[in-house]
């Protein structure tokens, strides 16, 4: 009974990631849409970052509504097809000086491993972004692999020219880098990646994936607010 649950879960991911949309989808702006995951409950805002003529990274990202003026929590979701080995988001759009979320799958989960970049060679570890994986919305199949973390840490940074902050109900660049190449220790958040092939960019609506109920949300998923900064499944590191 379990197993066939399983199986229907995973048939479900591969229909969200590239078959008919669900009746969750809404298209509302070119480029990014509003998706609703039955899986976890969270609305995300979704941007499909097409890295060949015929394959997709889908990125989704749940924000708080009404989230607090400094920095605020997020949750990240991905889903990955199989032939990747790792993929990275740069929440500032380039490589230097902002949180770096790298996953690679380990077994039928993902490690989602915290780095910062100071120039173009392998990023470092990076204390200042932790992640913690959902209960929900982590697994693997025969096609994809897909990961869903909170992250806290994400949002605000300081980059090369000062403080930053991505505007929770706005739009703004970010940057892929993916590699068919797999992680050397894929169970470490620490792991040696080999290099990305050619990066590339995309603008994200935040406005998008607005939640109000985003704490209650995370409770729903395993995430309790007292555990906030406490339990790691990822970090930090
Ligand atoms: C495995 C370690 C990595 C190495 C050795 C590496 C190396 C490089 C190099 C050499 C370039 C310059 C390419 C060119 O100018 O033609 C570059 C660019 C870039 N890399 Fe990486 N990279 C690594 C990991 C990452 C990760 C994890 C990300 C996360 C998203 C990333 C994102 C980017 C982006 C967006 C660019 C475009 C230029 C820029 O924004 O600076 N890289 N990388």
């Amino acid at each position: 009974m379990k197993f066939s649950l399983a199986l229907a879960a995973l048939a479900g991911l591969e229909v969200t990631a590239f078959g008919r949309p669900s009746t969750g989808v809404q298209p509302r702006a070119e480029g990014t849409i509003t998706y609703v995951d039955q899986e976890t409950g969270f609305t995300f805002s979704e941007y499909k970052a097409a890295f060949s003529l015929s394959a997709n990274i889908v990125f989704r990202f749940a924000l708080p509504s009404n989230a607090p003026s400094g920095p605020y929590n997020t949750v990240i979701q991905a889903v990955v097809p199989n032939q990747l080995g790792w993929i990275g988001l740069a929440w500032g759009g380039n490589m230097v000086r902002n949180p770096l979320t790298v996953a690679y799958p380990n077994g039928q989960k993902a490690t989602v491993s915290s780095r910062w970049a100071t120039g173009h060679s392998t990023p470092g570890a990076y204390t200042g972004a932790t992640y913690t994986l959902l209960n929900t919305g982590n697994k693997v199949n025969g096609s994809h692999w897909q990961f869903t973390a909170k992250c806290a840490g994400c949002t605000t940074w300081t980059g090369t020219s000062g403080s930053v902050r991505i505007s929770p109900t706005g739009s703004s660049r970010l940057a892929f880098a993916y590699s068919t190449g797999k992680a050397a220790s894929p169970s470490s958040n620490t792991s040696t990646i080999p290099v990305h092939d050619t990066p590339n960019y995309f603008t994200n609506d935040f406005s998008l994936g607005q939640n109000p109920n985003f704490d209650a949300l995370l409770q729903r998923n395993g995430i309790s607010a007292a555990s906030d900064g406490v339990v790691f499944v990822d970090g930090p590191l």
